[in-house]
């Protein structure tokens, strides 16, 4: 294996791969914080220099626009992390932009309702719970998952493969990266009775909804398939037909901290959140991956043979680009921040990829060097009582993908596009919509 040095990597130019933007809407061009919006454009295809500007002229800094504070070094964001007492995850998975009555006469329909569970969980039954998850996701059952992720990826590569010979391109966030960790999730967890396309589609129905800024029309459209996908859970998990070695069959045998059995609601919120959060993110990852691996010169051919590069260049990904962009927390009494008062009830949007880029802990941040002695530092996946539980098998899938995708298309390019590179824009992920590759 060789040890690329701190500076072989080029500084990365803007998130989507293009310039720095420099713009009307850019922190550079006047300055201001005034103008940042976490949905916008600007953020969106290039948020590092905003994130650069949070950090050094405003770490704890209020927005307006949605009502959160947002942290952004990474020494206060580990702090929040790391004290689960005073900073409290109960609005973890609150919808952004409010709920208004027809969205919320569609979820009542269903009983809708996301009791805490995991994420949104700081209660004495999340021990338990939780427990119930690391046992799937523990690193004997990841190393046992590998020959199965090799072989769902080898399966879609194929294909792939075959549609870029016979029309010279292919889109890889669609026919791969989407559909490997949500062929892999429903393999582990034993989940049955739904196809993964179906799966993916009331995942990012569920994101956008509580993560997005939809329009009403579109927030109606998204609760109709929130319904469908909670209705599902519920019938599944009431029937007590799910195998005893699946996820499902797991929580029922579960028992809370008072010996009494898991509500059916709570156990479907469990199975919500899991369901989401172990494969749209990872899909994600893969996504912003396998686009920058494409992009850099040299490395898609490196990566297919030199041992531990794909696992390396899956973690400096992590640092600097997370699919999971941010995290939220809510404080529990009146504290103070980075200098900064705050009262009880403070509603706190941790920058998880802003901490990431931070150059008091990660020297040039915008250089991908993944060989880098402290890359694990980052926090793309929390810290502390809440840390995802599913990290180690994200980041085997990942380097996985990129090492089977390299392998089988060792002679794919990046595509040239015309316009902007459409991305998932939500509160908390971010990531390419589409890896279009070409036969050159
Ligand atoms: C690249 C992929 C992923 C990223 C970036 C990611 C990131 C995160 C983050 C930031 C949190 C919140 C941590 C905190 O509050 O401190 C979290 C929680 C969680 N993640 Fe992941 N995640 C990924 C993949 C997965 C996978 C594959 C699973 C599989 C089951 C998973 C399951 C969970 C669960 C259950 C929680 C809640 C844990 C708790 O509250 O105790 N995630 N994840």
């Amino acid at each position: 294996m060789t040890s690329p040095a701190l500076d072989e990597f080029a500084p990365d130019t803007g998130a989507a791969g293009r310039g720095p933007v420099v713009g009307p809407g850019s922190p550079d061009s006047r300055g201001s914080l005034d103008l940042l919006d976490v949905f916008g454009d600007p953020f969106v295809h290039d948020p590092y220099p905003w994130l650069d500007r949070l950090r050094s002229k405003s770490p704890v800094h209020h927005d307006p626009v949605t009502g959160l504070w947002l942290v952004s070094r990474h020494r206060e964001v580990r702090r929040v992390l790391l004290d689960p007492h005073l900073f409290l995850p109960d609005n973890a998975q609150v919808a952004v932009t409010p709920l208004p009555v027809a969205v919320l006469r569609v979820l009542a329909r269903v009983g809708f309702t996301l009791p805490p569970a995991l994420a949104n969980n700081g209660t004495a039954s999340h021990f338990g719970l939780r427990r119930v998850v690391t046992r799937f996701f523990n690193a004997q059952r990841v190393a046992e998952a590998v020959p199965v992720i090799e072989r769902i990826a080898d399966e879609l590569l194929d294909e792939v493969r075959s549609q870029v010979d016979s029309a010279g391109g292919c889109d890889l966030f669609i026919s791969f990266a989407q559909l490997l960790p949500c062929r892999v999730l429903m393999e582990l967890l034993g989940i049955r009775g739904v196809d993964p396309a179906t799966l993916i589609r009331w995942s990012d129905a569920s994101l956008e909804l509580f993560w997005g800024r939809p329009a009403l029309d579109r927030q109606l459209e998204l609760a109709e398939l929130v319904v469908a996908f909670h209705q599902w859970l519920t019938t599944t998990v009431r029937s007590g037909a799910a195998p005893s070695d699946s996820f499902i069959g797991a929580l029922a045998r579960h028992r809370l901290p008072d010996g009494g059995v898991l509500d059916v609601e709570t156990a479907v919120a469990a199975c919500f959140f899991v369901f989401i959060a172990g494969q749209s993110t990872t899909g994600q990852l893969i996504a912003t991956v396998l686009r920058r691996a494409s992009a850099e010169s040299g490395m898609w051919l490196r990566v297919a043979d030199e041992t531990g590069l794909a696992e390396a260049w899956v973690e400096e990904v992590l640092r600097r680009e997370p699919p999971v962009t941010s995290w939220r927390r809510v404080t529990a009494q009146a504290t103070e921040l980075g200098g900064v008062p705050l009262p009880a009830g403070t509603q706190l949007l941790l920058m998880l990829m802003g901490s990431g880029s931070d150059p008091e802990v990660f020297p040039d941040p915008e250089r991908m060097c993944p060989h880098r002695p402290n890359v694990r530092h980052h926090l793309a996946f929390g810290a502390g009582r809440h840390r995802c539980p599913g990290a180690s098998l994200a980041r085997t899938e990942a380097a996985v993908a990129l090492r089977a995708a390299a392998r089988i298309l060792p002679d794919v390019q990046l595509a040239a596009e015309a316009g902007d590179r459409p991305m998932l824009r939500l509160l908390s992920f971010r990531a390419p919509l589409k890896v279009a590759v070409a036969q050159p």
